[in-house]
């Protein structure tokens, strides 16, 4: 009998459009795990309206995220590519799930309490439950290892918490996942105030770089990136800046942080700062154009997600029916 693959699931929310900390800290490795995994990649467009989208934004972010996962190098023929929504058994085991959280564990999510300031009365329900469907993403495929971002940990370990519950409770139903969190790029700083993670929510466009912007605005970019008046390269937390782009040169050129130190011994920001900007034009430039040509080619990318949330309806439901049977639901 063929071995069973080990299976990754992972996925990033049309919210608004992806930065270089998508990028480096979810996209790039995922394209490094494709060969030796059964993967399942998804566009959880049910995660991104826990704030409110604009309906055409929302249709336009959803299929260029499926384009930036093809055009970074995740192969649709090997991996399983779908949008959350066309698998209703996300939704369905979410409800299972909620019902066995507790509001105590779901309060403590940092997430939640960031995204949750300043709302007043009018913090809406999904935001708070939004832990609990994505592990759901997660357990329904029953997955092993979750590569995300070094900000997704504690959703990780809920999500855990909820399989070994559910395990417990009933009998044996969900593989507890592991984080596969990377090395270099698990957490990209903003580029304005670098004790922050860049994120594509941020006011100030500085503050990021979207995987889309042009070799222009990189440039500039980068070049106004805050850093120190110390004026060496070291890889320090009393330099937050310049950690930082260390990083981003790190995770992109595939070397340790040391050997970034070791390159740009006795050299300035400038000229570090300019082959930063270059090193990310490089990455991105090849990874742009294979995106504006797949968005312009609407029916290709159709085929893609129908065959993935076929392949993901399949293999989710049949989870799904374990647990309502499990939970005393009258199998249909
Ligand atoms: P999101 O944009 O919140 O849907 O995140 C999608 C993926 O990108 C998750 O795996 C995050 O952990 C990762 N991610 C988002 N922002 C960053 C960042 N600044 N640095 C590293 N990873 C990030
Ligand atoms: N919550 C994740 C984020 O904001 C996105 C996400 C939703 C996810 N479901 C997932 C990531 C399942 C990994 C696995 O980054």
């Amino acid at each position: 009998m063929e071995e069973r693959k080990k299976v990754i699931f992972s996925g990033i929310q049309p919210s608004g459009d992806l930065t270089l900390g998508n990028y480096l800290g979810a996209l790039k490795n995922w394209v490094n795990l494709q060969d030796s995994y059964d993967c399942y990649f998804c566009v959880v467009d049910l995660h991104a309206i826990t704030v409110r989208q604009e309906p055409k934004d929302l249709r336009r972010r959803t299929l260029e995220i499926l384009s930036i996962y093809i055009a970074a190098g995740i192969d649709p023929e090997k991996n399983t590519l779908f949008i959350q929504s066309h698998v209703p058994a996300h939704s369905e085991a979410s409800w299972l799930l909620t019902c066995s959280s507790y509001m105590g564990e779901l309060s403590r999510m940092t997430q939640f309490k960031d995204k949750s300031q300043n709302m007043g009365d009018s913090i809406n329900a999904g935001l708070f439950v939004y832990p609990v469907l994505m592990a759901s993403d997660i357990l329904l495929y029953n997955t092993d290892l979750v590569p995300v971002g070094s900000d997704q940990k504690q959703h990780l370990e809920l999500a855990r918490d909820l399989a070994e519950r559910f395990n417990h409770l009933y009998s044996p139903t969900f593989t507890v996942p592991e984080p596969y969190i990377p090395k270099s790029g698990a957490k990209i700083m903003d580029l304005q105030d670098p004790t922050k993670k860049m994120s594509k929510s941020s006011q100030n466009p500085n503050a990021y770089i979207l995987i889309m912007d042009p070799p222009e605005t990189i440039r500039k970019k980068i070049s106004r990136t805050v850093t120190d008046s110390l004026g060496v390269i070291n890889y320090t937390d009393d330099q937050p800046g310049i950690k930082n782009l260390i990083n981003i040169l790190s995770a992109i050129k595939d070397i340790s942080p040391e050997e970034v130190v070791s390159l740009y011994k006795g050299k300035g920001y400038a000229e570090f700062k300019r082959d930063v900007a270059e090193a990310i034009i490089e990455e991105l430039e090849p990874l742009q154009s294979k995106v504006k040509e797949l968005m312009n080619n609407k029916e290709y990318l159709e085929s893609i997600y129908k065959r993935g949330a076929e392949k993901a309806n399949y293999v989710s439901m049949k989870t799904l029916r374990k647990m309502q049977k499990k939970i005393g639901f009258i199998p249909r």
